[in-house]
């Protein structure tokens, strides 16, 4: 108990500073989607290495990837027969656009209302920095009562490429006892939460090409297929009106939900208030026959993440467009697979293209749905988090997507501790992201707490 008070006291008293260090992190603009920012990518990664050293790891090193720098740190107990804890992080962000919805630059964090305002804010630079304050606060307050390994990844934004193969081919740098992952959240303020199941993803785009160039719509329209309108009309066939998936054979090994899973979930609070405040709909809509937080966590959807053709300027300009295209992608659940859906997907997508056309259709990234309970060290978790927080915990399904989370499961064989200290309006990956700072610092209390855990001796 008195390590774990120091520690506590230790943050306390230096939470300004942890805070500046969380700010100079957000200021580095780490798109990892977008080339121009490579060196961005590069800066970031210097960043969470210069101060792993900082904090006393003893092993930091970085690996190129085709892509973007792996992070690889490590730091021992004072005692020899400690656990190991392996954490999790990544520190790309998505891309900030539309710009001219934020009310302060994106990579300028600014705090309003105990709110810190950034792309990255809490998705997940705020967690990455969490973790590393509370190792921080153990550290310089006495032991460390478990081995440290860090991981983090600079193409989580972008479906984690280059991971799966730096894990499969580091089996015993990353051997460990439990998984620590960040990069989750929680339901409100006050409901810390542990999550056992997250979407897996299939991204993919889909380009339809009509004439050579953009041509008069008065001179061909009528005698030319508009790519638009062709994109559109395929679009329209991937949902069926009652809003399930139209695309053949997608439901077909959806890993139906029990009737105490169905409880289990529909006992974790006021999601649907809470979404229709979030998202400013009128009224909600998903598949028929499921509640929202079902349909959020635990059944597969197809979206739209992008839609482009011909003039989108201001005024008019009369044209038919050469082409059209759609970012596209499917969130999956247990046990669909993703290369098996794709493979779906564009039987049934070539099925719907016209001879007037032609398209085009590639993958952009994919990745399995994870879903499991009780992960090594949650116990441990749980207390720490409820502890904290004075609250049970919530036992949660994300609709989110993870893959290194699966991937450790797979090749690993550990089960990752997936929680997180973001919340359901912090924005992510929209303007305006946000990171609420006093829940910020109670899950760098839980954390010091949780580490801590380990060592004796304690009311756990
Ligand atoms: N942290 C999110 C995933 C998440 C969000 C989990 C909310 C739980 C609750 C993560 O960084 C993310 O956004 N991942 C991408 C992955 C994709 C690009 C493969 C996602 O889900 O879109
Ligand atoms: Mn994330």
């Amino acid at each position: 108990m008195e390590i774990a008070e120091k520690a506590l006291n230790y943050f306390t008293d230096h939470y300004e500073e942890k805070l500046d260090q969380y700010r100079d992190f957000l200021r580095i603009p780490s798109v990892s989607t977008d080339p121009e920012h490579k060196q961005d990518m590069k800066r970031a990664k210097d960043f969470l290495m210069a101060y792993l050293r900082e904090i006393g790891f003893e092993r930091v090193e970085s690996f190129v990837t085709p892509v973007h720098p792996i992070i690889f740190a490590e730091k021992s107990a004072a005692i020899p027969e400690a656990k190991t804890l392996l954490v999790y992080g990544h520190y790309d962000v998505q891309p900030p656009d539309p710009l001219d919805e934020w009310i302060s630059s994106p990579f300028e964090p600014e705090v309003r209302n105990e709110n810190i305002y950034a792309r990255g804010a809490s998705d997940m630079k705020g967690q990455v920095m969490a973790v590393l304050a509370a190792i921080d606060a153990v550290t310089k307050s006495g032991e460390l009562p478990i081995n440290i390994k860090i991981l983090f990844e600079g193409e989580e934004e972008i479906g984690s490429p280059s991971l799966g193969n730096f894990i499969s081919t580091h089996r015993d740098l990353l051997k460990c006892d439990m998984v620590l992952n960040p990069d989750s959240g929680m339901s409100s303020p006050n409901s810390p939460s542990i999550i056992y199941g997250l979407r897996g993803l299939v991204y993919f785009e889909l380009r339809i090409d009509g004439p050579k160039a953009d041509l008069h719509s008065g001179v061909f329209g009528g005698n030319v297929a508009n790519p638009a309108i062709v994109l559109s009309e395929i679009i329209a066939k991937l949902h069926n009106p009652d809003g399930s998936v139209a695309i053949p054979g997608f439901y077909d090994k959806v890993l139906p939900l029990t009737p105490e899973e169905k409880q289990k979930i529909a006992g974790a609070g006021n999601f649907e208030a809470e979404t229709l405040k979030v998202t400013g709909v009128p009224r909600l809509f998903g598949e028929a026959g499921y509640t929202p937080l079902e349909r959020a966590g635990a059944r597969p959807t197809l979206d739209v993440n992008g839609f482009y053709s011909g003039f989108i300027g201001d005024g008019a300009k009369t044209i038919i467009p050469a082409y059209a295209k759609a970012k596209i992608s499917c969130r999956l659940v247990p046990n669909q697979e993703p290369d098996e859906i794709y493979s779906l997907i564009q039987r049934h997508i070539a099925s719907l293209i016209p001879d007037t056309v032609k398209a085009t259709l590639f993958k952009h990234s994919s990745g399995p749905a994870y879903l499991a309970e009780n992960a090594p060290g949650a116990k441990n978790l749980a207390w720490a988090l409820s502890k904290t927080w004075n609250q049970p915990i919530t036992y949660k399904r994300e609709g989110g997507s993870v893959p290194v989370a699966t991937t450790m499961q797979h090749v690993l064989g550990v089960k990752s501790m997936l929680t997180g200290f973001g919340l359901p309006d912090d924005a992510i990956h929209s303007p305006n992201e946000k990171q609420h700072l006093p829940t910020w610092k109670l899950g760098v209390k839980a954390l010091i707490r949780f580490i801590n855990s380990f060592g004796a001796p304690l009311d756990i």
